[in-house]
């Protein structure tokens, strides 16, 4: 039979985009599916975002953003949430020697230092090692709150001292979590959730939006790649007429 072409493949022409954030949701409905307590989900789903990692690099994307565990996860069973630490540790651990070959500098927004304190230094150690990566920015949102890091930024504003006309769009995004890093041009979420459930509220302005059924752990580098070939036949427009873009 003729191979069938991948429909991602892609023309110098088509627009990448710099910045995908990822809501990975799904872990506990594949789990359930299949009659298995929700962790192996959770465990399925760490090789998905492995997967995504490879798939962003070999794209050439320079940002990828993982939501990985919001602050509202924390009220799930502490056995959960245990369990999603301990492979975030598995994770920094595996993952490290394929971070610094790829030139892949790891960045976490949300607060680190409300972590346990293996996962902080873990995680910390990560940042340290592989800051001089060039290639791509992996950020993994973790204990991360959208309204957090707003109001967190206002709070910094207002320890440095700013004026009311020294609080610009610049000053403020320099204080977010994301300082230095452009917005997502195109957030994914799995599972059939629409929603973004606190994750980049402010960076996520003009973002595309790209949702499917397809559960995490069953998201793999084809449907990576489907989504950012989505992304590309998308028209942006900025507030502009479709004869100004
Ligand atoms: C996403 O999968 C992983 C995290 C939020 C940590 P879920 O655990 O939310 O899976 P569902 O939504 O229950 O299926
Ligand atoms: C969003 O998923 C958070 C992460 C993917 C880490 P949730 O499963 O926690 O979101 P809700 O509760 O369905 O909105
Ligand atoms: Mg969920």
């Amino acid at each position: 039979a003729p191979k069938k072409p991948k429909s991602w493949r892609f023309k110098l022409s088509d627009q990448l985009p710099k910045h995908v954030a990822v809501i990975m949701d799904g872990n506990g409905r594949w789990a359930q599916m299949r009659d298995l307590p929700r962790h192996e989900g959770h465990r399925a789903g760490a090789k998905s975002a492995r997967a995504a990692v490879s798939a962003a690099h070999k794209l050439g994307l320079e940002h990828l953003t993982l939501y990985a565990f919001s602050t509202e996860n924390w009220s799930r069973p502490k056995e959960e949430v245990r369990f999603l630490f301990d492979l975030l540790l598995d994770f920094m651990k595996s993952e490290v020697s394929t971070l610094l070959e790829q030139s892949i500098r790891l960045q976490v927004l949300g607060e680190l230092s409300d972590l346990p304190q293996g996962v902080r230094q873990a995680v910390r150690q990560v940042i340290k090692r592989t800051s001089g990566g060039t290639e791509m920015t992996l950020n993994i949102a973790l204990n991360y709150s959208s309204r957090v890091e707003l109001i967190r930024a206002v709070r910094l504003m207002v320890e440095q001292g700013l004026s009311p006309d020294q609080v610009t769009s610049e000053a403020f995004e320099a204080n977010l979590y994301t300082a230095g890093q452009p917005d997502p041009d195109l957030i994914i979420r799995t599972s059939g959730e629409y929603r973004l459930s606190n994750f980049l509220l402010y960076q996520a302005a003009y973002s595309e939006f790209y949702f499917t059924d397809v559960l995490w752990p069953d998201f793999g580098e084809d449907e990576f790649n489907e989504a950012v070939k989505a992304y590309a036949e998308r028209n942006r427009r900025f507030g502009l007429t479709g004869e100004q873009v």
